[in-house]
């Protein structure tokens, strides 16, 4: 029990109550502590002594300590208020509550995702099936099992990108690793998993020495196709192949097919769409020709399946190859392969919530 002597006054609390407006913050928190603290402040300390008194003089003495309390608890609070208020002013202006609100980018497929997907929707929709190879191939996968010839040019360091050149003459392709340069090396990982028939398209990433120009990309895009069975023959290919376009073009495209030349099909061909943009008149985008190459294609090579183990006897078929990349400036009139890769929104929101 405290000393009578530590006891404050009625008189001496209400000179301290007249000096709460002047205290500083952790003066507040003390003094308040000090007066109204439950267990050892000034005024339970006074409650406390209230039994000592005589019994007539207690309830005005109760009650002039209750209304010392009330004043207290109003002056601690309203100098409290008036404390946080200052701080706040000495931080600064607050939010700005009538500032409109950050607009919110509503996501979107990019334009080369939206082609591969939907290409690749078209096969699935025809009963092709999905598969995909490594980024990282061997020399043997993808150029010498496809029937290119060891000294083709396409096998040049300048055209490909070797990851691990330990090639001195007499080296196995199996050991010089690079990035493929296309997708078709999956066919020959597609026909060595298993038994014919297959029809499958492999979307994927290809590299190549490129320049970064207007109509080149390093790492680029593309779709693989491979249709093998009994009796397939060239009818199929360009039947399936005019099917895709009008699917993806729309149902008035015209296509045409050239002769070309490709290791790994003989025949071997091309095919064109008429320029969407400007309808065979000429334009930037196809190049004032009209038309816009969007794949290779032919029948697969009989030496390409016989490196697969596959009787060439027996089974024949068609494969392709395409890139979504230029696909889509074609589909989108959008005349720079960079825009593409350079992720400027005002070129890439264009395509947010876009069908
Ligand atoms: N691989 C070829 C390229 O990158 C494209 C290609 C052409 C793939 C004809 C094929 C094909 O499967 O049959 O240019």
């Amino acid at each position: 029990m405290a000393e009578l002597t530590d006891i404050p006054t009625l008189a001496e609390l209400e000179a301290r109550l007249a000096a709460v407006p002047t205290l500083d913050a952790p003066a507040l928190e003390t003094e308040s502590i000090a007066i109204l603290g439950r267990k050892s402040g000034a005024l339970t300390a006074i409650m406390r002594r209230i039994p000592e008194l005589a019994p007539e003089d207690r309830r005005d003495f109760g009650a002039a300590v209750n209304s010392l309390k009330q004043r207290f608890d109003q002056a601690f609070a309203a100098r409290g208020a008036e404390l946080a208020l200052r701080s706040a002013a000495r931080a600064g202006p607050g939010p700005d509550l009538t500032m409109p609100g950050r607009q919110r980018w509503a996501g979107g497929l990019h334009p080369t995702t939206r082609v591969i997907q939907d290409v690749v929707g078209i096969f699935k929709s025809i009963g092709f099936a999905v598969a995909v190879g490594p980024e990282v191939e061997d020399e043997w996968y993808n150029f010498l099992a496809l029937n290119f010839p060891p000294d083709h040019p396409a096998m040049d360091l300048h055209d490909t990108l070797y990851l691990a050149r330990s090639g001195e003459p007499g080296e196995g392709s199996r050991e010089r690793l690079l990035l493929r340069t296309h997708t078709s090396p999956v066919q020959l990982r597609v026909m060595m998993a298993g038994p014919p028939p297959y029809r499958v398209v492999c979307p994927g990433m290809c590299y190549r020495k490129d320049t970064f120009d207007a109509s080149h990309l390093p790492a680029f895009t593309q779709i693989e196709g491979l249709a093998i069975d009994e009796g397939i023959g060239l009818v199929d290919l360009k039947a399936t192949l005019t099917h895709m376009a009008r699917r993806l073009f729309g149902p008035e495209t015209v296509v045409r097919f050239r002769p070309s030349y490709f290791p790994f099909t003989e025949p071997s061909g091309e095919m064109d769409v008429r320029c969407g943009v400007c309808h065979g008149a000429g334009c930037p985008v196809c190049k004032q020709s009209g038309w816009i190459e969007i794949l290779g294609c032919g029948m697969v090579h009989p030496n390409v399946l016989q490196n697969a183990a596959v009787d060439s006897e027996r089974y024949t078929g068609w494969a392709f190859g395409m890139g979504p990349d230029r696909m889509a400036l074609a589909r989108y009139g959008i005349p720079d392969i960079r825009m593409l890769r350079e992720g400027d929104m005002r070129v890439l929101g264009q395509f947010a919530g876009a069908p």
